[in-house]
C-alpha cells in the first residue's frame, strides 16, 4: 500500500494503513460485516465498495486530513455518507477525476510558488485580424453577410459566474439592460437571436424554418434562478425546445501548496468548492452531444458570449460576417485598447520550438513579456494612439467543424491556472483557499499552427459595456478607465443608440456630463429600440425617412418592427409600441415634460437594488405613449 503514496507528498505508510482501517470501520461498521460477508446483496455491496475506493483514492493523494476529525463508527453516518456523495460528484465531473485534479493542482501550485512564467520561451507579436469602422460600406456588407450566416449558428451564453465584484443578490442576466424599458439582459439576448433568426431565414429564397439553438451555461449559483426567469417569462418568446441549459459543477478548493483539499468552514463533512471558470463550457458542450447534433443539422458556427454586455449584438452580425468571409476557425471580438489598460490583449505567441498560438494574454502579463523579449517600452501605444494588441472582450465565434475535431482530441479540457493569494513572500500559506480555474478564451492554446485564428476589432462605444463592478469599486476606477458598472452599462446603451442614429442622419443633441454613485458619465438622450426594429445598421437607416431630431432631455422607446421616423422632432418622452403587421409613420413635433433623471444613492435601501446600483431613476412626469395593436398602416402626426 505504501507504494501507492504520491511522490513528493509527506506520506506516512504506517499512518495510511492504520488510518484506512480506522476509516473503513468508521464508515459503515455494520455494513462491513454484512456486505463483505454477504455477497448476495450486490447492489449495496457495490455502493459500499465505491465509498471505500473513493476513500483509498483520497488517502493515496495525501488527503487524510479530510478524515482526521471523524468520530467513532456509528456517529454522523449520514454526514459521512453525504461526504462521499460529494466526493463522487467531484470525481466524476472533472476530466480524469479527483486524482487528476489534485495532481494538476500540485504542479500548478509548485509553478506558482516558484514564480514560473507560463510564457517562458514565447515571443509575442501582433496577430492579424480585421479592424472595422461602424457604418462604412465594408461594415454594412459584413453585417449583411453575418445575418445570412446566422441561420447556421448556435449561441452559447456563459452565465455561471458568481458576480462577486458586482455583488448583486440576483443573477446578472435578470438585471435590466436599461431602465427606460426595464428589459433584462436575457430578454434582450433572446430577442436579438430571434430577430437574427427571422432576418436570416428571410434571405433564403426557398424559405427556412431553422430555430437557432441557444445554450446557457449555469452553475449551482445561477441555475435555479435562470430557469425561473425563463419559465416565468415564457422564454421571452423563444421556443423552450430551442433553449438548453448546461450546468457546470464547481471544483474542490485547495488549502495549501500540497493541494490538500479545503473543508467547508461551516461543515466538516463537506469539501469547500468554488467555480472552475467559464472554460468549462467546452467540455460541457462536448459531452452534451449538442455539437454533433448541430453539425448534422448543417450548422457552421458557435458564438460564445457573456452575461452583461448590453452592446454585444451591435457587433455580432458584422463579426460573423468576418468569420464567414475570412474563413476564421476562431474569431475573437476585440476593442481598441490603450497600452497597459486592464483588459487582456490578443497576442500571437511563437515558442522557441516553433509552436505558435493566437490567444488572450492578460494585461499584467503582456507588458513584462514584451519587455523580456526585446521591446524595452513594453506594452506601448502605436501611431493609432492605441496598443497594437487589441483588447479581448471575450466573445468568441468558432467554426463548428474544426471545433468538433479539436474537442475530439481534448474532450474540451482547457489549460488551467491557479491564482493563490499568499499570506507573505515565503509563499508557504494562503490567505484563503484557492482552486484551479480555466477560461473559455484559452481554447486556441491547443490548436495546430494551421488553424485560422483571427480577431475583429470594433469601437468600444458600439460593442462593449459590461456590468461587472459594484458602485463603490467603480467609483475608485482611475479616471479615464471604464467603470464597467450598472451606471456606465446603461449610459453606454443610450450613447451607442444616439451615435447610430446620428450616423443614420438624425440630429441627436450632445450629451451632458453628470455624476452618479461617484462616477462621471455622459448622459445622452435615452434612446432604445427592440432588436427587430434595428438589428443592423441598414435597418436603422431604412426606418429614418426624413429629418428627425431628438433633444438631450428626451427619451424614445421604439418597440415594433415597422416604425418609421419621418421627420420627428422629439423634446420629451415618446414610447411607440406596435405589432409586427402594423406599419407606423411618426411625424411632427412631440413635446412634453418627459422623464427627469433623479439621483439615487447606492446606500439608500428604500430603493430597489437594481436601481441603487446604477445611481439614478427616472421620474415619469409626462410622456406620449402610443400602441398600435392592429395590422395596417397607421400614422402619428404630432
Ligand atoms: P466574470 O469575469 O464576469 O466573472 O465572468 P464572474 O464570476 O461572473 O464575476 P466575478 O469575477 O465574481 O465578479 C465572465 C463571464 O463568465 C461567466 C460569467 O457568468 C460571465 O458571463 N462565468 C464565470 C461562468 O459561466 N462560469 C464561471 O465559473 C465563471
Amino acid at each position: 500500500m505504501a507504494g501507492m503514496a504520491p511522490e513528493g507528498s509527506q506520506f506516512d505508510a504506517k499512518h495510511y494503513d492504520s488510518k484506512m482501517q480506522e476509516l473503513l470501520q468508521s464508515l459503515r461498521p455494520d455494513h462491513i460485516k454484512m456486505f463483505v460477508l454477504d455477497e448476495a446483496d450486490e447492489m449495496l455491496s457495490r455502493g459500499f465498495k465505491d465509498q471505500v475506493e473513493l476513500a483509498k483514492m483520497l488517502l493515496n493523494e495525501g488527503q487524510m486530513h479530510l478524515f482526521e476529525h471523524w468520530p467513532e463508527p456509528g456517529v454522523d453516518d449520514d454526514k459521512k455518507k453525504s461526504f462521499f456523495d460529494q466526493v463522487r460528484r467531484l470525481n466524476s465531473s472533472y476530466p480524469g477525476g479527483l486524482v487528476s485534479y489534485i495532481q494538476n493542482a500540485r504542479k500548478l501550485l509548485a509553478d506558482s510558488k516558484a514564480g514560473k512564467n507560463p510564457y517562458d520561451g514565447f515571443t509575442p507579436s501582433v496577430p492579424s485580424g480585421e479592424v472595422l469602422t461602424f457604418g462604412d460600406d465594408n461594415f454594412v456588407s459584413l453585417e449583411a453577410a453575418g445575418v445570412k450566416e446566422a441561420r447556421n449558428a448556435a449561441f452559447v451564453l456563459v452565465a455561471g459566474g458568481l458576480g462577486e465584484r458586482l455583488g448583486y443578490k440576483g443573477i446578472k442576466v435578470a438585471l435590466p439592460r436599461e431602465t427606460t424599458t426595464g428589459k433584462c439582459f436575457l430578454q434582450h439576448y433572446i430577442e436579438s437571436i430571434l430577430s437574427l433568426q427571422e432576418a436570416s431565414c428571410k434571405m433564403v429564397d426557398d424559405g427556412c424554418h431553422t430555430k437557432i439553438p441557444f445554450v446557457i451555461m449555469t452553475s449551482d449559483d445561477t441555475n435555479a434562478l435562470t430557469i425561473q426567469l425563463l419559465e416565468s417569462n415564457s422564454y421571452f418568446g423563444m421556443e423552450p425546445s430551442q433553449v438548453k441549459i448546461l450546468k457546470q459543477e464547481k471544483v474542490a478548493c485547495l488549502a495549501d501548496n500540497d493541494a490538500r483539499l479545503a473543508l467547508d468552514p461551516n461543515d466538516k463533512y463537506r469539501i469547500q468548492t468554488k467555480p472552475h471558470g467559464h472554460g468549462d463550457v467546452h467540455s460541457l458542450l462536448y459531452s452534451s452531444g449538442l455539437l454533433e447534433q448541430w453539425k448534422s443539422e448543417g450548422r457552421k458556427w458557435v458564438l460564445f458570449f457573456q452575461d452583461t454586455n448590453g452592446l454585444l449584438f451591435n457587433a455580432i452580425p458584422s463579426a460573423l460576417g468576418v468569420s464567414a468571409i475570412k474563413g476564421y476557425n476562431v474569431n475573437s471580438l476585440a476593442v481598441p485598447r490603450k497600452a497597459k489598460e486592464a483588459i487582456g490583449g490578443i497576442t500571437k505567441l511563437t515558442h522557441v520550438d516553433g509552436r505558435t498560438m493566437v490567444i488572450n494574454v492578460e494585461y499584467n502579463q503582456l507588458d513584462p513579456l514584451l519587455r523580456a523579449t526585446g521591446h524595452p517600452d513594453g506594452d506601448a501605444n502605436c501611431e493609432t494612439g492605441y496598443s497594437p494588441y487589441p483588447g479581448n472582450i471575450n466573445q468568441l465565434i468558432l467554426e463548428l467543424g474544426p471545433y468538433i475535431e479539436e474537442l475530439k482530441k481534448t474532450h474540451g479540457a482547457i489549460s488551467e491556472f491557479v491564482n493563490p493569494k499568499y499570506t507573505d513572500s515565503t509563499k508557504m500559506t494562503f490567505k484563503s483557499s484557492t482552486r484551479l480555474e480555466c477560461m473559455m478564451q484559452d481554447y486556441p492554446k491547443t490548436l495546430p499552427p494551421s488553424a485560422k485564428v483571427g480577431f475583429t476589432v470594433m469601437d468600444t462605444w458600439l460593442a462593449y459595456a459590461p456590468v461587472k463592478n459594484n458602485p463603490e469599486d467603480a467609483a475608485k476606477v482611475p479616471k479615464g478607465n471604464p467603470y464597467h458598472s450598472a451606471t456606465s452599462g446603461e449610459m453606454a446603451i443610450y450613447r451607442a443608440n444616439s451615435l447610430i442614429l446620428r450616423k443614420a442622419g438624425a440630429q441627436i443633441a450632445d450629451p451632458v456630463v453628470d455624476t452618479f454613485n461617484g462616477q462621471e458619465v455622459e448622459v445622452w438622450p435615452r434612446i432604445t429600440w427592440s432588436p427587430r426594429w434595428g438589428l443592423i445598421f441598414r435597418n436603422v437607416k431604412e426606418k429614418l425617412r426624413g429629418d428627425s431630431s431628438i433633444s438631450q432631455r428626451s427619451a424614445l422607446a421604439i418597440n415594433g418592427r415597422n416604425i418609421f421616423l419621418e421627420g420627428l422632432s422629439l423634446d420629451g418622452t415618446l414610447i411607440v409600441n406596435s405589432v409586427d403587421e402594423a406599419e407606423v409613420k411618426i411625424t411632427g413635433h412631440v413635446q412634453n415634460k418627459g422623464w427627469t433623471i433623479q439621483h439615487v444613492d447606492y446606500k439608500d435601501t428604500s430603493e430597489k437594488e437594481e436601481i441603487r446600483i446604477r445611481g439614478f431613476k427616472f421620474e415619469k412626469v409626462e410622456q406620449l405613449e402610443v400602441n398600435y395593436t392592429e395590422p395596417g398602416k397607421h400614422s402619428l402626426s404630432a
